[in-house]
């Protein structure tokens, strides 16, 4: 009896979601979340954040994958809550964590919800705005566009100490990599997938020379597992002496402004560039996972995973209904 009563009740949510999916209102979606939760309060609200990406990435096409990482380091610390745009007078905030000293994208969200805010004041949140941009970022790299959950609310909190320790940094191994992920309430193919975001961008030497080149297992030596026509490569461009926080190489150097599978085909071949890209071998399942991507033909699966990712990955610690508040300027100072 109870089983029944619980298929009626998907039956019952799995219709209404059609029905109401149809008529273009909000479906809801993961506690609080709904796709189109604009629909009524700024119906405009997707198309003015494409328009404005469009703009964006036209200006400057280095900064899709910048957006795209905002999110990642919007969501995994303290979640999708905009407490990465956060100004801290009084203690150091996320932005001033070491680990996201290379983010870009603060001007750019703020230029989006000023936009927003000409429309529909005080009504689309600034964490929304990061997940609408990071969506729209892969789109225009040429990477799949999937629908997104909106109804977040922003935080009024930020603090460094949360990002160091949220933050996978990039010479993680891969039983760290799956910590991190699972405290987020994300499992090893979110991992694997996710990590193809490196697909797309760029990284400053500092990021992965030391790792990778100079002192592997801080032992004075070059990872031995880097593939040997790659390690001379980087090498050249990260040279000792030189300030490795300006010098950068791009992640995927086939098509670093284009989301595909080479980022695949790169880690199989030993070409990955951090050790958390490369650590992706070291588990039977993230393994398969990549040997898969890296010899398909399409990219039709991986797009279909990523999207899905991609949609765990903005569920994460969501404040939604009366919590947090919207703000008027993303980059407000709190105390
Ligand atoms: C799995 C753990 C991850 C680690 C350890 C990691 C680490 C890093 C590091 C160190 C950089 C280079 C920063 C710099 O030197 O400027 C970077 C870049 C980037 N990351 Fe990740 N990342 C991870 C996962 C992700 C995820 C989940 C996403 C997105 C959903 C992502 C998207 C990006 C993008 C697009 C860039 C390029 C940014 C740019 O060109 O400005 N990363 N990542």
């Amino acid at each position: 009896m109870a089983l029944l009563l619980v298929l009626v009740r998907a039956l019952i949510v799995v219709v209404a979601a059609a029905v109401v999916s149809s008529s273009g209102l909000p479906v809801p979606g993961y506690d609080g979340l709904a796709i189109g939760f604009y629909h009524e309060t700024c119906p405009q609200a997707e198309e003015l954040v494409l328009a404005e990406m469009r703009e964006i990435v036209r200006e400057d096409k280095t900064l899709a994958p910048a957006l795209l990482r905002f999110m990642l380091h919007d969501c995994f610390v303290r979640g999708c809550d905009a407490s990465i745009m956060l100004k801290s007078r009084k203690m150091m905030a996320e932005r001033d964590a070491l680990l996201s000293c290379s983010l870009r994208g603060y001007e750019q969200i703020e230029r989006i919800k000023a936009k927003l805010e000409e429309a529909c004041p005080m009504t689309v949140s600034c964490a929304d705005i990061i997940v609408m941009a990071a969506r729209d970022a892969v789109f225009l790299s040429n990477g799949p566009r999937y629908q997104v959950e909106t109804g977040r609310r922003d935080g009024k909190v930020s603090c460094d100490i949360d990002a160091y320790n949220d933050l996978p940094p990039p010479g993680s191994n891969i039983v760290d990599l799956k910590i991190y992920f699972s405290v987020k309430n994300l499992g090893w193919k979110d991992l694997v997938v996710l990590s193809g975001s490196h697909t797309i961008g760029r990284a400053q030497c500092a990021s992965f020379a030391g790792d990778r080149l100079y002192n592997y297992s801080g032992e004075g030596k070059q990872d031995p597992s880097l593939n040997t026509t790659y390690a001379p490569e980087l090498r050249k461009a990260c040279v000792p002496g030189d300030p490795f926080d300006e010098t950068y190489v791009e992640m995927d150097p086939g098509s670093p402004y284009t989301f595909d599978l080479s980022y695949y085909r790169d880690v199989y071949s030993k070409r990955g560039l951090f050790l958390s890209d490369q650590a992706l071998l070291d588990d039977r399942w993230t393994r398969e996972y990549v040997e898969r991507m890296a010899s398909a033909d399409s990219t039709e699966e991986y797009f279909r995973d990523y999207s899905k990712a991609m949609t765990n990955m903005g569920r994460i610690e969501v404040l939604t209904g009366d919590n947090g508040e919207i703000r008027k300027v993303c980059g407000a100072y709190v105390d």
